[in-house]
């Protein structure tokens, strides 16, 4: 049933998608759209029309609300002189009928060339991507990543501030389950901004995603009030001088005291995102003129994906500080800049080709058969949507860190991670907790092996316990040579 894209189709599903110089290019190109009105009282941006994307179609297939990314979206592909087909209301579609996933791509992509998709499960655009062969954008799956949003959040900062680098970013309300978070505190370490968690009480950041901050883009949690306290909500994660990559033989070099002490430059403001929760009535900070009196926020940007709730008092949008208009304006030239690169509409480098800045860590996949084995821990993955689940493949990135040796499996669509699992030898039957020995003797061959949940599910399956075979040493060796 898989039909893979090409290789040279380059699709935008995480904000790590993209690396540093692409977001830069994207940057400089959405600058090149931006229409400067000539009222100074009427401080938005729109994008310039273009002709630049004739007998272009973008398709936006959107499985739950939306009014900015959509329109923004089809705003951009307009003002580029394209034009637009969408599928925005999923009682109208096919998959009402239960139209999987695979099959709406698979014929959409005959009817554009580019297309964007938002969906209530975490992982799905990835799902989807891998049945495009044309460009695919991620609007926003479930509670995972909102890849072109964060776009719109940096550019905002740095229209702002000119650069990110040790910018102070709060940010503040439903750190869980906003995607828009997640992508944008992965691209505030990558760009060497220091983030500042508000959390509400009960929705700090996923753990895996804390993980990834900590362990794979150098950030030092540094407590405000002295303790270490890691994974707290008192916790500032500090970047590295260098961050990420390069800083992966060196430490940090950031002097805490001063970060700690730091006026806060940008406020980021999040809704309870309701839909995610099964509970209805949340505490929740509430940013207003009296919290933005404090001296510290003095100088703050105040910055919010929207739609605001409550969360956000209408009363400060006065506020010169106040920019979430503006950072939804900028919406269109930011989505009109990604698409011409994604099309190569303009002379340059197509996205295709762009050489990449970001070198992504290389994890070994696992690509589990269908119906054996174990299953993302998530329940709102979208492996677990019953539709798909028919064909989907469970896959997951086998991650080691210097600071967690023992591999974990994160899932290659919704990136959560699973630390309890064992490993069994598919033609010797056996299984163990010991993944990490077993993968160094195998050398990471892969496709001797299967991963189960845990003893009981293995032992389901017909393997059994190393540790209660006769020959456990000839066994591993098995491993070793096959
Ligand atoms: C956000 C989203 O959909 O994640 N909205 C947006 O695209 N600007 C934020 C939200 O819904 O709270």
């Amino acid at each position: 049933m898989a039909s893979k894209a090409p290789p040279a189709t380059r699709h935008v599903i995480s904000i790590n998608d993209l690396s540093d110089a692409e977001i830069e290019k994207i940057f400089e190109m959405a600058q090149g759209f931006l229409d400067e009105l000539p009222d100074p009282n009427f401080s938005y941006r729109i994008g310039k029309s273009t002709n630049i994307a004739p007998n272009h179609i973008l398709a936006t297939l959107f499985y739950e609300p939306s009014t900015r990314t959509r329109l923004s979206f089809e705003s951009a592909m307009l003002r580029l002189g394209g034009n637009t087909i969408t599928s925005a209301d999923p009682a109208t579609s096919s998959a009402a009928k239960g139209e999987s996933l695979a099959d709406s791509v698979r014929v959409i992509a005959n009817y554009a060339d580019v297309m964007v998709i938002r969906h209530p499960r975490d992982g799905a655009v990835r799902l989807a991507a891998e049945f495009s062969p044309i460009p695919v954008i991620n609007g926003g799956d479930g509670s995972h990543e909102h890849p072109t949003q964060t776009l719109c959040d940096l550019f905002t900062l740095k229209k702002k501030n000119k650069h990110l680098k040790n910018l102070k970013v709060a940010i503040s309300g439903d750190l869980k389950g906003s995607r828009t978070i997640h992508s944008f505190v992965y691209a505030l370490a990558r760009f060497g901004a220091h983030i500042d968690p508000m959390p509400a009480p009960g929705m700090e950041l996923p753990a895996h995603v804390d993980r990834r901050l900590r362990e794979e883009y150098r950030c030092e949690i540094v407590s405000k009030h002295g303790d270490d306290a890691a994974g707290s909500i008192d916790a500032l994660y500090v970047t590295p001088d260098q961050p990420h990559q390069q800083s992966l033989f060196s430490g940090p070099e950031v002097d805490y005291g001063v970060v700690v002490q730091k006026k806060v430059d940008a406020v980021y403001v999040t809704r309870f995102q309701k839909e995610r929760w099964t509970e209805k009535d949340q505490a929740y900070p509430k940013i207003d003129a009296k919290f933005l009196k404090e001296p510290k926020y003095s100088q703050a940007s105040v910055l919010h994906p929207l739609p605001r709730v409550g969360e956000l008092d209408a009363a400060i949008d006065s506020d010169s500080r106040a920019v979430y208009f503006q950072q939804a304006a900028y919406g269109v030239p930011i989505r009109m800049a990604l698409i011409s690169l994604l099309l190569g509409l303009q002379k340059g480098k197509p996205l295709a080709t762009f050489e990449s800045g970001f070198e992504q860590p290389k994890y070994p996949l696992y690509e589990q058969p269908i119906l054996t084995g174990i299953r993302c821990a998530n329940k709102n993955c979208i492996v677990h949507e019953p539709m798909e689940a028919q064909y989907v493949r469970n896959k997951f990135n086998i991650v080691k860190t210097e600071f967690s040796p023992q591999p974990r499996l994160r899932c290659f669509y919704c990136e959560n991670d699973i630390d309890d699992f064992v490993i069994a030898h598919k033609k010797n039957h056996w299984f163990t907790e010991d993944a990490d020995g077993v993968l160094r003797a195998a050398n990471q061959n892969l496709k001797d092996f299967v991963f189960f949940a845990d003893a009981g599910q293995a032992t389901e399956a017909g393997f059994h316990h190393r540790r209660n075979s006769a020959e456990p040493k000839a066994q591993a060796e098995g491993a070793k040579s096959s």
